[in-house]
């Protein structure tokens, strides 16, 4: 199969998570890019991944610091992953599209939906791909959810309730998570829940909302991350900061089917954690047990029967994995996996540099366009936009910078307006 030649941007913690996704996808039979580069502002950072990967790839990769001396140098890269922090999302994915280069970038797609629009605009100015790394949407776990909501296993499906309580004062891994200008813990975790309740239940249509800031100082927390990816940075994360960043969200969906969400953000949230995911329908309501860990859905429906483990899937016809997910996940109809976390993980990641090749190769289109990825943007600021007009906030007016009084500051800051 062709190789794309591609480049990692940011070599930062989700860097070096991606790179597992690469060794995942070079291991498998689907093997369709080679990582040739590796860049980041950050010298050592660039230098490390080079090393990580050289370890895991066979391969030492060419270090950049400077994304214009690694086009110039490597005319030969064709498509470059971009997992920096999200506050630099329009400007290093906005020059890479620039450069003639197809990318993709990690979520949240920009800071702002001005920052998005500027990703877009470059991308189609360029006629370049545009990928959005929405990994949670590929766990095998919630392609069967959809599959068996699609498939009507709950009938017409009339409210999602999505939830996540936790945190208290402990800072979410690094400083800028926390920091207004930077990119809040509300948005960087929870475009994920957006992308999640848009993949299951299609267009939201509005928001009636408000975001909120609890915990005003963060204490350092467990700053090595998920997978330990982050523990060589650990102890330069300060004890204390101030947060300036809201930690929480709450929103009330409305979907263009009628459905509805009832979604709950709660980074701040003190006492006992609670992470919920229902959807309710006509005739039954299904129970998913979040992102990354394998464990089964569980079906309820009229009269109290359950149905979990092997039998849900005579509910979901429709349900067919990749084959490069078959391969990884281990069959195209998995209802439940156990592998330790960095695995599953670097599995998930594996399938998206796959889509980028195939994208590249083929010419077609990826599953987290722009499009979709600004959407799931616009869903969080949908909920925060709200609490400052006091009235629900349409995705539309949105994503066309009709409200902004809640991201201008950010804006102003990051230079995309005067
Ligand atoms: N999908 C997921 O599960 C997941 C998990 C964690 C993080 N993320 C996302 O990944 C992105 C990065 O997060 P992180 O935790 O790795 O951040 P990080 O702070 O650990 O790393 C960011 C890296 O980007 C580099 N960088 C910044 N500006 C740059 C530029 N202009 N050119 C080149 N390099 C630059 C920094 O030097 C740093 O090495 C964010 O968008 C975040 O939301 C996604």
């Amino acid at each position: 199969m062709e190789r794309i030649p591609i480049a990692i941007v940011g070599c930062g913690g989700m860097g070096r998570r991606h790179l597992t996704g690469v060794a995942a996808l070079y291991r498998s039979d689907f093997r369709n890019v080679d990582l040739v580069a590796v860049c980041d502002i950050n010298a050592q950072n660039a230098s490390d991944l080079a090393d990580e990967a050289a370890q895991q790839l066979g391969q030492r990769p060419r270090v950049f610091t400077s994304l214009p001396e690694m086009v110039q140098a490597m005319p030969e890269i064709r498509g470059v992953d971009v997992p920096t922090d999200v506050a630099s999302h329009h400007l290093v994915a906005g020059a890479c599209l620039d450069a003639g280069l197809n990318v993709q970038c990690e979520k949240p797609m920009a800071l702002t939906l001005r920052g998005c629009n500027a990703i877009l605009e470059a991308a189609r100015r360029n006629g370049k791909i545009l990928s959005v790394a929405e990994n949670f949407r590929r766990d095998p776990i919630n392609r069967l959810a959809r599959a068996l909501i699609a498939d009507g296993a709950i009938g017409t499906p009339q409210l999602m309730v999505e939830t996540s309580i936790g945190g208290a004062n402990r800072m979410i891994i690094t400083p800028w998570r926390h920091l207004k200008l930077k990119g809040t813990v509300v948005l960087d975790v929870g475009v994920h829940n957006a992308d999640i309740m848009h993949y299951y239940l299609g267009e939201p249509v509005s928001i009636f909302g408000e975001g909120r800031l609890y915990e005003p100082r963060r204490l350092k927390g467990d700053a090595s991350g998920p997978g330990g990816f982050y523990r060589k940075w650990a102890d330069n994360v300060p004890e204390v900061i101030e947060a300036t960043g809201e930690d929480a969200l709450f929103g009330y969906v409305r979907f263009a089917s009628g459905a509805i969400g009832q979604w709950i953000q709660h980074h701040a949230g003190h006492g006992q954690p609670r992470h919920a995911r229902v959807v309710y329908g006509s005739k039954g309501s299904l129970t998913c047990p979040g992102d990354r860990n394998g464990r089964p859905l569980k079906l309820h429906l009229d009269g109290g029967q359950e149905i979990s483990g092997e039998d849900i899937l005579a509910h979901a016809p429709s349900y067919r994995l990749s084959p490069l997910a078959a391969e990884l996940f281990g069959g195209e109809r998995v209802w439940t996996y156990e592998f330790p976390f960095p695995e599953t993980d670097a599995k998930i990641l594996a399938l998206e540099y796959y889509e980028l090749g195939e994208c590249i190769r083929t010419g077609q289109s990826p599953e987290v366009t722009g499009e979709v990825a600004r959407r799931d943007v616009a869903m969080v600021y949908a909920a925060l936009e709200s609490g400052r007009l006091g009235r629900p906030v349409s995705i539309a007016e949105v994503e066309a910078v009709a409200v902004d009084d809640y991201q201008r500051e950010i804006d102003q800051h990051l230079g995309l307006i005067s």
